[in-house]
């Protein structure tokens, strides 16, 4: 009875859904949502937790990635197929549990969407995932050259490692709560 249940649950579980957003979504939350769908696709998480990523403004809105960010991007595997979209205020803080920004300027930008407590609690920064906490931001590759794109994407890889943890974490304390 009790594994029933349990199994019941576990197959019941509605995934999260994480939103990564930076300013112009065209280089590092693109990534992020590219490293992150490449490590739950590893453990079979794929259709349990669902990425999107999204920019603070719409400049680039209906572009792919930028071509340096992809080029660097696709010599570790990873292939950025998102097309840019701003960060709706409303569909996006009632659609996604997570909304991790990848700088401070992206969490204030983000604070100032929020229409309330709730939506408040939503909002993370990427680096609060980082295992080596080397950098407290993922910074805008933009205006850098190759050596940036490589720095995004070191960092990314590793707080997504972290984020991993934390939904792991979470799904673990779901399954013991659901038992007691
Ligand atoms: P992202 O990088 O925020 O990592 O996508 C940028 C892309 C475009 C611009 C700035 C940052 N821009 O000013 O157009």
């Amino acid at each position: 009875m009790m594994l029933n249940r349990i199994i019941l649950k576990q197959l019941s579980m509605v995934g999260k859904h994480l939103l990564f957003v930076c300013l112009g979504n065209i280089c590092r939350s693109p990534s992020a949502e590219a490293v992150m769908n490449g490590k739950l696709k590893a453990i079979g998480w794929e259709q349990r937790i669902l990425c999107d990523s999204a920019g603070i403004i719409g400049f680039h809105a209906g572009e792919p990635a930028d071509a340096r960010m992809q080029k660097h991007a696709l010599k570790r595997g990873y292939a950025l197929t998102s097309l840019s979209r701003q960060v709706k205020q409303d569909s996006d803080f009632d659609r996604f549990d997570m909304i991790i920004g990848m700088d401070d300027q992206n969490i204030k930008d983000l604070k100032a969407l929020a229409r309330s407590e709730d939506d408040r609690r939503k909002i993370f920064r990427m680096t609060d995932f980082s295992t080596q906490k080397i950098y407290k931001h993922v910074p805008d590759p933009y205006y850098s050259g190759n050596d940036g794109f490589e720095l995004v994407l070191d960092l990314l890889e590793d707080a997504c490692d972290g984020l991993m943890e934390h939904l792991k974490g979470e799904s673990q304390s779901e399954f013991v709560n659901e038992r007691i």
